[in-house]
């Protein structure tokens, strides 16, 4: 079957839903496809933490309502090391900055539930998904329904918002990109557990024994994270050995031990630098985790997918109200310079905080920086305007 749109979105996570939503505001039709099932999608555990300016963007988008409600807002995090504990105070260092506990679920559960709303078409369980003609200027995206029945839709723009495994980066010539790919010699495992969190709030904790990390899904709810070897799987860590391990690389001084429960959700999370250069092709625009990867420590994957969309948007809805086309030609390059400073700190605090066995030098090293950091107040500032989230560049247009 064929249809039109003005811009076809391909995948329903954050980026892709956002941006939907941004360009029905604006009056833009559009259509997302979805590999995956509408449960799946919304219950995907994955990050936590929002910037500032993402929740601006969800409020511009009319999204924000839940979140303010039962979003916990942050003004400090703890730092831990050599059995210390410091708590960095991101309101007063840097005056204005907080973050905003939230998860991606629910983030992408508000969005779904506001396309419901509007009506604007959304398919699930999709397949086959292939851009085509992203060079001419009625590019075409051909899929298969949840049925297996074919379709193609001719659209003015694709929105390649597919994540790292999906079809709209590799529909870009590769004899005209450019890919930039880091990895590291560790994975994340995490849990959530039925166990009340300690804090209020984050904990970062570098310890000999790899990191670990604090955090929080509800006053009853723990998500703990682990540094673990690359290769590590989670047949290995039995629910004694995850608490074992998570006690001893979290304690310090006159801090609580972890409370322990049981654990509702393990994961490995691989940890990976990765940026692919331009994100545009003609008619082809990617956002998020189609064009990019952080490691998850600096909590800026989810972010910098929003900060991508409040460009691209801005993009399409300069061109679409003003036939202007300048903002989406130079969505590329404008959207870039965020993403390398994103990546830029996400490898700076990975980098501080992880362990690399057999590395006394750098473990030296690492020491140093940390206690360089906690014992000046310029460097902690640079650190939380970092940490917070950089301003993003698009315009908001309603
Ligand atoms: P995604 O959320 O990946 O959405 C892409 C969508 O496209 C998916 O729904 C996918 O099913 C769909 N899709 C893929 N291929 C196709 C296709 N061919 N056709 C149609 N649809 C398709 N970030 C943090 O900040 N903190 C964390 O703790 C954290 N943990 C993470 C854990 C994991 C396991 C992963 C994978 C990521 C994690 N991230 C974390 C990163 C963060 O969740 C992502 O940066 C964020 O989801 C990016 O949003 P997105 O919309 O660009 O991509
Ligand atoms: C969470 C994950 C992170 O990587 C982070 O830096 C902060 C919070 C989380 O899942 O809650």
């Amino acid at each position: 079957m064929k249809s039109d749109t003005q811009v076809a979105i391909i995948g329903a996570g954050p980026a892709g839903l956002l941006l939907g939503r941004l360009l029905r505001l604006s009056g833009i039709d559009n259509v997302i496809l979805e590999a995956r099932d509408r449960h799946y999608v919304e219950n995907r555990l994955r990050a936590g933490l929002l910037e500032q300016p993402t929740v601006d963007l969800l409020d511009a988008a009319g999204t924000g309502e839940r979140l303010h409600r039962e979003g916990k807002f942050h003004e400090g995090f703890e730092l831990r090391f050599g059995g210390r504990s410091t708590r960095i105070d991101m309101r007063e260092l840097t005056g204005r900055a907080i973050t905003i506990l939230y998860p991606q679920t629910e983030v992408v559960k508000d969005l779904l539930a506001a396309r419901d709303k509007t009506g604007d078409p959304i398919a699930f369980e999709v397949s086959d998904v292939t851009p085509e003609d992203i060079e001419g200027d009625r590019p075409t995206v051909r899929y298969r329904d949840a049925a297996g029945v074919a379709h193609e839709i001719r659209a003015d723009f694709i929105a390649g918002c597919d994540g790292f495994h999906g079809v709209c980066r590799p529909a870009i010539p590769a004899s005209l990109t450019k890919t930039f790919l880091r990895d590291y010699p560790f994975a994340w495992f995490g849990i959530l557990a039925d166990a009340p969190p300690i804090s209020d709030e984050l904990i970062y904790a570098h310890h000999i024994r790899g990191f670990s990390m604090h955090s929080m899904r509800s006053d009853k709810v723990s998500r703990l994270y682990l540094q673990v070897a690359p290769d590590d799987t989670i047949e290995n860590w039995n629910d004694e050995r995850i608490w074992t391990e998570l006690q001893l690389r979290m304690g310090s001084e006159g801090s609580p031990r972890l409370n322990e429960g049981p654990i509702l959700h393990k994961s490995i999370t691989p940890m990976r630098s990765f940026v692919t250069e331009p994100l545009q092709h003609g008619r082809l625009f990617l956002a998020g985790d189609a064009a990019h990867i952080v490691p998850p420590t600096a909590a800026k994957g989810l972010n910098l997918a929003v900060a991508d969309v409040s460009v691209l948007s801005d993009g399409l809805i300069t061109f679409y109200k003003h036939g202007d086309r300048s903002v989406l030609d130079g969505y590329s390059h404008l959207a870039l310079q965020r993403i390398w400073r994103a990546q830029e700190f996400s490898r700076a605090m990975t980098e501080l905080l992880h362990h690399v066995p057999g590395q006394e030098f750098d473990e030296r090293l690492q020491r140093a920086r940390l206690e360089g950091l906690v014992a000046s107040r310029a460097a902690m500032t640079t650190f939380c305007e970092n940490y917070t989230g950089l301003p993003f560049a698009g315009r908001i247009h309603h």
